[in-house]
């Protein structure tokens, strides 16, 4: 009760006023921009002064954000990775300066003494599931499939591919055909998915899409409709993310399953943040968030009015 509320306050008063600085990857995918909405609103509300950067997909602007969050002196910095590698010098200038580090949603190369915490999801589970969708859609079925890699060099791109190819493994009548990069985005994933119906006899080749986010899914349904095959049953479409948009196409019958992710990533990570600032209680080095299926039948366009209605 009354000991229980008065952590809470004290907790609470250890973030407010406290600075955080955000190095955003940019503005890819409609979950990238959910997830800059949501941590603008989860700062306001703890009363956290939030100092946003948009990197515009570039990791020299990401550390180079991180450099200038470390001479100004705040207390806590939020980093989304572009890609794996390459973070080593700069989380250990932000150690020196004794400025805790948490990744969001992605992950990096770098020992893990080098940040306090990560949260995201299993990103080898999220293709895995979606893999799972498939291998049950298709049953005996001989089915060509395509895949829409995300951004390369990212941990999404590599996990999600790494699980996805693990379930298929085990059945001889599924076989990814063609894959290549769509770098998460909406235009791109449009582009390549023309290409990869030019390739396959205008699509007649392809059983089903495997893309890496809901973004590119979204693109290669706008593709796969102008090449005169229905998306959605001509061509089976499994992605990740759970936006609205996919949401809506599912409820359209064009897109057939996505696995969630969920954009509030920065709830966990100020929670991590504002418990260490009240008394230095170190977070566990990975804060894992749910992933799960959707498909046609778990009711896309409620989904769809609920997110819109959370302001994604
Ligand atoms: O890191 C998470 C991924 O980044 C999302 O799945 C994708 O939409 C975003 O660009």
């Amino acid at each position: 009760g009354t000991t229980a509320a008065l952590m809470i306050s004290t907790t609470a008063a250890m973030a407010e006023g406290e600075t955080v600085g955000f190095a955003q990857i940019g503005s890819e995918s409609g979950w990238r921009a959910a997830e800059t909405a949501l941590t603008k609103q989860q700062a306001e509300e703890r009363g956290i002064d939030l100092r946003f950067s948009d990197a515009q997909q570039k990791q020299e602007n990401q550390i180079a954000a991180i450099r200038s969050f470390i001479a100004q002196g705040i207390d806590a910095i939020l980093l989304a990775p572009v890609v794996a590698t390459g973070w080593d010098s700069v989380l250990e200038e932000a150690q020196e300066a004794e400025i805790p580090v948490v990744l969001l949603d992605r992950q990096v190369d770098s020992s893990d003494e080098l940040y306090l915490t990560a949260v995201g999801s299993n990103l080898v589970h999220e293709g895995e599931v979606a893999g799972e969708w498939l291998v049950n859609a298709v049953g005996d079925q001989e089915c060509r499939i395509v895949e829409l890699q995300g951004t390369t060099g990212s941990t999404p791109a590599i996990d999600r591919k790494t699980g996805f190819e693990n379930v298929i493994a085990g059945h001889d009548n599924m076989e990814i055909v063609r894959s290549q990069t769509g770098d998460f985005t909406r235009a791109q994933g449009k582009e390549v998915m023309e290409s990869f119906l030019q390739a396959e006899n205008g699509g007649k080749d392809i059983c089903a899409l495997y893309a890496h986010n809901d973004d590119m899914a979204v693109g290669a349904i706008q593709a796969i409709r102008e090449a005169g095959l229905a998306p959605g049953k001509d061509i089976l479409i499994v992605s990740i993310d759970g936006v609205p948009d996919i949401f809506k196409a599912m409820a359209d019958g064009e897109a057939n399953a996505t696995v969630e992710l969920t954009p509030n990533m920065a709830g966990p990570a100020f929670d991590a943040l504002e418990a260490y600032w009240a008394d230095g209680t170190a977070p566990e080095k990975f804060i894992q968030t749910e992933s799960r299926l959707f498909t046609q039948d778990d009711d896309p366009m409620g989904e769809y009015e609920t997110r819109k209605g959370l302001g994604y």
